[in-house]
């Protein structure tokens, strides 16, 4: 029978590449999203859409009532910032918002697996040397981090108590097409519009501090494979985590001059006071869901990078 899906924040960045995937593999896809951030052309044709709020009465019901054989939760309030000026309403969307959804998965009367995405960058901090490895120890240095595991700590209990089927999927830096360029998140997109625009490139600091950047179509595959892998029996909070990235650390001094070289634009770089509080290294290992899902990464750097900024370039038209 074909798999039901639903991908919460569908129309956003990641969430659409995800139903993208799904779709290519066969499966129904549902869409809920609230268009907070998300833009409705973002949303396959394919896909049926359902516009609301993760937190309301109406995605639990879609949740219980809908037949999924999984439900994918991208939707968030993603800004790291943002969720430092306004902790209650990050929490809001990102903890009571998942909350909603995981009881209407524990009440219904099919219960979809449940996979949730979470982050690898913000939830090991500064404490920890890299490549990290799912069971380092976990001090975020944001609510938005804090949400994060937080949830990731539900969705463990909901597993242990309740036998709802559930895992987490790392993230490191995603980057790709449909990116916001206006986000704080995605220095890749704002690079490659900076390009465009004739700009400089800024870089905060000197340029040493590093990151794990993975393509999104490569984070859509991770997720089409654990929708329906067979996953480790329930026990501790990492038992059911998995970091998705490419364990390469790349500065961001040499990912402006990459960036450069594929796109074959001229741009001065021009650097910034450091950030306070910006984390100094990040990058993932990625041997246990190679090991679990049978994925790795199929781009390289140079290659998402260059696929990025043609597409940012034809957008332009
Ligand atoms: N982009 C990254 O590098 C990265 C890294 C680690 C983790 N993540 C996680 O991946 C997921 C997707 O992030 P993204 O980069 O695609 O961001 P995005 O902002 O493009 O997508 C989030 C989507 O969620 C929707 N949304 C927000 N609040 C909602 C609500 N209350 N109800 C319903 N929909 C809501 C938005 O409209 C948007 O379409 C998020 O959970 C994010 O925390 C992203």
């Amino acid at each position: 029978m074909t798999k039901r899906a639903l991908v919460t924040g569908g129309a956003g960045f990641i969430g659409s590449h995800i139903a993208d995937a799904l779709l290519a593999r066969g499966l129904q896809v549902v869409v809920l999203d609230d268009l907070s951030t998300g833009r409705r052309e973002n949303v396959p044709a394919g896909a049926e859409f359902q516009q609301c709020d993760v937190r309301s009465a109406d995605a639990a019901r879609v949740v219980r009532e809908g037949g999924f054989d999984v439900v994918l939760h991208q939707a968030a309030q993603i800004d790291v910032r943002k969720s430092v000026a306004d902790p209650v309403h990050d929490a809001s969307i990102n903890i009571l918002g998942a909350l909603n959804l995981l009881e209407a998965v524990r009440t219904a009367a099919r219960r979809p697996r449940f996979l949730f995405a979470s982050t690898g960058g913000a939830i090991y901090g500064d404490f920890v040397t890299p490549p990290n490895l799912e069971d380092y120890a976990k001090d975020p240095d944001s609510p938005y981090g804090i949400a994060k595991l937080a949830v990731e700590h539900y969705l463990a209990y909901y597993g242990r108590v309740h036998g709802v089927e559930g895992a987490v999927l790392r993230y490191a830096n995603v980057y790709g097409p449909r990116q916001d360029p206006h986000g704080e998140a995605g220095v890749v997109a704002i690079f490659c519009n900076r390009l465009l625009d004739g700009k400089p490139l800024t870089v905060f600091g000197d340029g040493t501090q590093t990151r794990d950047y993975v393509h999104v179509k490569d984070v859509a595959a991770a997720n089409a494979a654990a929708a329906t892998a067979s996953l480790p029996a329930v026990g501790t909070l990492d038992v059911r985590a998995m970091n998705i990235g490419t364990g390469v650390e790349t500065d961001v001094l040499t990912l402006a001059e990459t960036l450069r070289a594929v796109s074959g634009r001229d741009a001065e770089i021009e650097f910034a006071p450091a950030r306070p509080g910006e984390q100094l290294r990040s990058a993932v290992s990625i041997g246990k869901v190679q090991k679990l899902l049978g994925w790795k990464p199929e781009r390289t750097l140079e290659a998402g990078l260059k696929e990025t900024f043609d597409y940012f370039a034809a957008q332009r038209g």
